[in-house]
């Protein structure tokens, strides 16, 4: 992978990678189409291998089509190689940042770890986006990637 200065890389993690962190890809590629931004490359992931090559669920699907965004991803699992492809790994709960924080094989590693509602800009520190797959809650969770992803959006590009 490409990995020249400018251009930063974010991976959205989640469980199965077929509701949570495919919405956020969803939106984010969503922001950056809107911007015009061509120097951020998005991806997700899940550290469950539960729904490998699955499509994103279909009621993730419908609460972001809704709202005129697709959701492109294709499910895969988190590998140890994503801490050297991605600047940014951000995790949609404390269970799986957790999870990514133990496959870390350096403090660097570990630095790229990051909360997605630490990126609210409401005061949502420490707090986890809930799963929608048995809540059924989907446009709440879609609500809360586009909130996060404006904020984390702004992070980013301050730091290119
Ligand atoms: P996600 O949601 O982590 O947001 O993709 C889930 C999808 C599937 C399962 C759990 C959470 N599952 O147990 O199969």
């Amino acid at each position: 992978m490409n990995n020249d200065l400018q251009t930063q890389r974010i991976l959205f993690v989640c469980l199965g990678n077929i509701c949570r962190s495919p919405t956020a890809e969803g939106v984010m590629l969503h922001l950056l189409k809107e911007r015009d931004i061509t120097s951020i490359v998005v991806d997700s992931a899940g550290t469950s291998a539960y729904h490998v090559g699955e499509c994103a669920d279909r009621r993730s699907q419908d609460a972001a089509n809704r709202r005129g965004i697709q959701l492109p991803s294709r499910a895969r699992q988190f590998v140890v190689e994503d801490f050297d492809r991605f600047d940014w790994i951000v995790a949609m709960d404390t269970e799986n940042q957790h999870n990514i924080i133990d496959l870390a094989r350096s403090t660097l590693d570990q630095k790229k770890v990051h909360l997605f509602r630490d990126f609210s800009p409401s005061d949502d520190v420490g707090l986890s986006v809930p799963d929608p797959y048995y809540e059924n809650n989907f446009s709440q969770v879609f609500d809360l990637c586009m909130d996060c992803c404006i904020g984390l959006l702004q992070d980013v590009i301050h730091k290119e």
